[in-house]
């Protein structure tokens, strides 16, 4: 029947087509696309007793239309993220109940019961316990799962190749990677940061670091990466009174440096901090990058004695974790950078009633992270550097 763009009224005679639901009079659906890129439809019976979430990718960026072309390949790629992460990490994603590349259609659970972790956390809420231990695990069991250690190399060659994502590795590598660093008509920002976003134009020693990052982007084929691990794209919540986590939204997986997962992670709870600070209402803001990263990497290291090429030693792997944690702090530089004097800013700071000075505090500490990323070796070593009197 070739790719069709689905609309609401679509949808009941689609998920039937796809043997995702039999009784077409007894549903309703609703568009809750929030996000900028694709079309999320949410389907439920009138009991409550039956949902499903529905995400299709257009031809273009939903927000700006077809004058934004954007290949709808995407949604393979996400589709092929989730089929990793299931076997790895089934209860932190979203059940996958089909995935249609035909229409770049993936149907599944519906989480409008928890709630995204920025909105949370711009509400004052704490992330309590548990939230960055179980994105660190997920991290080290995706990163450990689609690496040289725990795949064969023919199959990893296989994956490598199957998750090219061109278009969004191209988004990424302009909008986080370079715009910020030079004169680019995407970028925009608070007047009261205009001398920074200067200063960081003409800074030589920045902008060789961030080229640095960028071809280890472009380069560094690790890992299956989510690569798009922001607050965003985390819901939190309970269910049946324990706490829930899901990842969701990996369309711009590939395979490249797992520093960049967790990188963005970081980026945005101390984006997060800071704006926390202004409120005067911080809370374990503090414990997160520690936590996901701890949990990370006692995962990596549980994981590593099922390695399936052992001319990697135990020496190694010491070595390969440290260049997994200076690159992450790298990478959490230029994310903090760009979300504040880049293209696509942060609720986190844009809804402050005075942004500027979590804005100057957090572009600081993002430069810092960048360029001295080699000498700050422990979680400690990063607290040093938010504490420092700016
Ligand atoms: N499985 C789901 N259940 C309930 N709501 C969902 C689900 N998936 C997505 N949503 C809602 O739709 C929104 C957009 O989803 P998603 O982030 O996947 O789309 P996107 O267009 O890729 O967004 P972005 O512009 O952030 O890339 C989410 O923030 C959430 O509110
Ligand atoms: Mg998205």
């Amino acid at each position: 029947m070739g790719y069709r763009i689905l609309e609401t009224g679509d949808i009941p005679a689609y998920l039937r087509e796809r043997g995702h639901w039999e009784d077409l009079d007894d549903i309703a659906v609703r568009e809750v696309s929030d996000g900028n890129v694709n079309r999320v439809f949410l389907a439920s019976d009138a009991a409550g007793t039956r949902s499903v979430a529905l995400k299709q990718a257009l031809p273009w960026v939903r927000v700006a239309g077809p004058s934004w072309p954007l290949s709808p390949d995407r949604a393979n790629a996400e589709a092929r993220a989730y089929e990793q992460l299931a076997k790895v990490a089934p209860d932190e994603i979203p059940a996958i109940h089909g995935y249609d590349p035909e229409n770049y259609a993936l149907v599944m659970e519906d989480l409008s019961d928890l709630e995204v972790l920025r909105t949370v956390l711009n509400a004052g809420a704490s992330y309590g316990p548990h939230t960055s231990s179980q994105i660190g695990r997920l991290v080290a069991r995706l990163a450990f799962s689609t690496s040289d250690f725990g795949m064969p190399s023919a199959e990893r060659k296989a994956l490598i190749a199957a998750s090219v994502n061109p278009e969004l590795c191209k988004i990424t590598e302009d909008v986080v990677l370079s715009e910020p660093y030079i004169e680019h008509e995407h970028n925009h920002w608070h007047e009261g940061v205009a001398d920074l976003a200067a200063q960081f134009r003409a800074d030589v020693r920045l902008r060789t670091e961030v080229a640095d990052l960028r071809h280890v982007f472009m380069t560094s084929a690790q890992s299956l990466l989510h690569g798009d691990l922001h607050s965003g794209s985390v819901m939190v919540g309970t269910r049946e009174g324990a706490p829930v986590v899901r990842v969701f939204d990996p369309e711009f997986s590939f395979v490249g440096p797992i520093g960049f997962d967790l990188g963005l992670y970081w980026a945005n709870a101390l984006v997060s901090e800071e704006r926390a600070r202004t409120l005067g209402r911080l809370t374990d803001h503090a414990d997160q990058l520690r936590l996901s990263w701890e949990a990370f990497e006692s995962e990596f290291r549980a994981l590593w004695p099922t390695r399936v090429d052992t001319f990697f030693d135990d020496a190694y792997l010491d070595r390969f974790l440290r260049k997994v944690w200076t690159e992450s702090l790298g990478f959490a530089g230029t994310e903090i950078i760009r979300r504040i004097i880049g293209y696509a800013h942060l609720t986190d700071l844009t809804t402050l009633e005075d942004p500027v000075e979590a804005s100057r505090r957090a572009l600081l500490i993002g430069r810092e992270l960048i360029v001295r990323r080699a000498e700050l070796a422990t979680p400690d070593d990063v607290r040093a550097v938010v504490a420092t009197d700016r």
